[in-house]
């Protein structure tokens, strides 16, 4: 593909859908959305509003670091604090599916909406790629921002048209027209993080505490492996518990699983064959450095037929 063209059209393209309205573009960190809020941007410019909604799922200093990375490039992008919202959509949902829904409806119903309205705002910019589509519609998962394909009408339900520039690219994709963008390195290389944010690393109920434990192990996780270049790596909370030993007393402590997998657009994954040091390493923190954290177990199994996040 000529990224170089896609750009241009899809500039050309958004002007067309937008003209002089406005639109609203939500930033997560991620590479999608930041492609598509820069392709809004160069198209829209001062017509594109863009904010970062701070879930309190996110993980650590992630608003500050998409404030500034944003900031350099000229674009100035509010936080809407909306963690009650999250918390209180999430209470109690321990099934996948119904967490992952519980996210979209809050983004979408709770958050966009309002925000679109008071703004008077009528466009939604949306960083869906294939894989987000092909995963929902295959039944995998429901991705936290497939609509049309499950039957949304967001025109209808939320009362805002979405435009989804990056349907037909796929992640290795997305990173080359990030790259041809001029974004930094740092987010064009950034590894997937899903919709639900660290609510997808938690199984069973995501609350205030767990989303805790495992964002401090994200921390930990993320700086360990960061030179590993492997596609994806994270930890994920269990809600099981086990026996352990800790100052000679018996201690009856959390499972952090740990995943670390190659992969080119996510469709298959292997695990990487992390060397044994790394792996004592990183248990050794996990264990120490977070409370009541007492079994570390490394993930070896390919997808399919696991898939590459836990829910
Ligand atoms: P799975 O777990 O299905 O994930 O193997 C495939 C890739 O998609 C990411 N993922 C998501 N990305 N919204 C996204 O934008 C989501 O709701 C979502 N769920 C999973 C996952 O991290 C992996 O890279």
């Amino acid at each position: 593909m000529n990224y170089k063209k896609f750009i241009k059209e899809k500039i050309k393209e958004i002007r067309e859908i937008v003209g002089e309205e406005k639109a609203l573009s939500v930033l997560s960190g991620g590479v999608d959305s930041s492609a598509v809020t820069l392709l809004g941007y160069k198209a829209l410019e001062r017509n594109l509003k863009v904010v970062f909604v701070d879930n309190g799922l996110m993980r650590e200093g992630e608003p500050e670091s998409v404030v500034k990375n944003f900031q350099k490039l000229g674009i100035k992008v509010e936080i809407v604090n909306a963690q009650n919202i999250f918390f209180k959509a999430l209470k109690g949902k321990t099934d996948p599916e119904e967490k992952r829904k519980a996210v979209a409806t809050a983004f979408y119903k709770d958050i966009f909406r309002e925000i679109i309205k008071e703004k008077k705002i009528k466009f939604l910019f949306q960083g869906t790629i294939l894989t987000d589509i092909e995963e929902t519609v295959a039944g995998i998962k429901r991705q936290h921002n497939v609509l049309a394909q499950i039957g949304i009408n967001p025109q209808k339900e939320f009362g805002y048209q979405v435009i989804e520039p990056l349907i037909k690219l796929r992640k290795d994709g997305v990173r080359k027209v990030s790259k041809l963008l001029g974004l930094p390195r740092s987010i064009c290389q950034r590894m997937p993080f899903p919709g639900p944010a660290l609510s997808a690393r938690v199984i069973g109920e995501a609350n205030r505490q767990k989303i805790t434990v495992v964002r401090k192990a994200t921390k930990v996780v993320e700086k360990e492996l960061k030179n590993s270049g492997a596609f994806q790596y994270f930890p994920v909370l269990m809600e099981d518990r086990a026996t352990g030993l800790r100052n000679n007393k018996r201690e009856f402590g959390s499972i952090i699983i740990l995943r670390c997998v190659e992969s080119v657009d996510a469709r298959k994954a292997q695990p990487t064959k992390l060397p044994w040091k790394l792996l004592e390493k990183i248990t050794k923190r996990l264990t120490t450095e977070i409370p009541g954290v007492n079994r570390v177990c490394y993930d070896i199994t390919p997808k399919p037929p696991a898939t590459i996040e836990y829910i």
